[in-house]
């Protein structure tokens, strides 16, 4: 994966590609970094990036014309790599909310091309001609797209083959299929009393079953409480088990009805004798 970052910062990006488990997987040659500077693409003395907003109003516009420069640039550089046409994600908090599918789709391709907005965004006609995706990091605003770039870089890389180690595994995250799309159960590390409170006496137990029974029922317990959609979700999907609905159930107070006992059939009685 190749993921081309246009911004008015790049030493940001230091912190993915140098830093932790993206950084070691960076060094791996698992994915590559590179960053385009829209200033290297001006004609003026002042390296000019912004200007004053039409219409008048508080802040500065980023110019549609280095910042288009930067993006062909980027495109060309993966075409002599023989890579596709790159798609183009602005960070923007009015675009679609970044989510672990949507980091799941981005390991599965080939990367794409990050542009990092500054002041009070950048101007429409760059979006109109470059622009196919405008990420959201959520409701809120940042100073600039970076720190949303960031984040969107690393949830993907964690995800690429070989980048996270057994003990390290997606596998057990929250949202994750294998863990039915929910949110994962509380963890707990030495010592084994803290403060008075001691780990929960299942994770002591050294019993398989009963320590994944314990943590899936606290992942169920968190995401009925925190995020119900998820569990709607994975309803719809079908990868809650009985247990699962019984716990449910259960938690809100509804008992389901324990399964019928199965019973076996009665032996036919032999004819009486005449
Ligand atoms: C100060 S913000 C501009 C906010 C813009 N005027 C608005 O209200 O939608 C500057 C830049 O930060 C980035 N940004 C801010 N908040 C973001 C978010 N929630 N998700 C992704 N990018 C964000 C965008 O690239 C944006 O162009």
């Amino acid at each position: 994966m190749r993921i081309d970052v246009v911004t008015l910062f790049p030493e940001m990006f230091g912190v993915v590609r140098d830093l932790g488990v993206t950084g070691r997987a960076h060094a791996q040659g698992r994915w590559s970094l590179h960053a385009w500077n829209p200033r290297d693409f001006t004609h003026d003395v002042h390296r000019t990036v912004d200007d004053r907003p039409y219409g008048g109003g508080p802040g500065m516009v980023m110019m549609a014309g280095p910042l288009e420069a930067a993006v062909n640039a980027a495109q060309e550089a993966r075409a002599a790599l023989g890579l596709g046409r790159a798609p183009v994600a602005l960070l923007a908090p009015v675009g679609r909310r970044y989510d672990q599918a949507g980091a799941e789709s981005l390991a599965a391709s080939e990367g794409l091309i990050l542009i990092c907005g500054r002041y009070e965004g950048v101007d429409q006609r760059f979006i109109a001609r470059c622009v196919t995706q405008e990420i959201s990091l959520g409701d809120f605003v940042l100073s600039g797209g970076e720190i949303a770039a960031l984040a969107v870089i690393d949830a993907a890389v964690r995800l690429l083959p070989g980048v996270l180690n057994d003990g390290e595994s997606a596998l057990q995250d929250s949202f994750n299929d294998a863990l039915s799309g929910l949110l994962d159960s509380p963890h707990y590390t030495r010592p084994e009393v803290y403060e008075g409170e001691s780990v929960p006496a299942p994770l002591l137990s050294g019993h398989h079953a009963n320590i994944s029974r314990w943590r899936r029922e606290r992942s169920l317990e968190l995401t009925v409480t925190r995020r119900p959609e998820l569990i709607e979700a994975a309803r719809e999907k079908g990868v809650l088990t009985l247990a699962d609905e019984r716990y449910l159930a259960e938690l809100a107070g509804t008992p389901l009805p324990e399964p019928a006992k199965r019973r076996r059939p009665s032996r036919p009685k032999p004819p009486k004798a005449s």
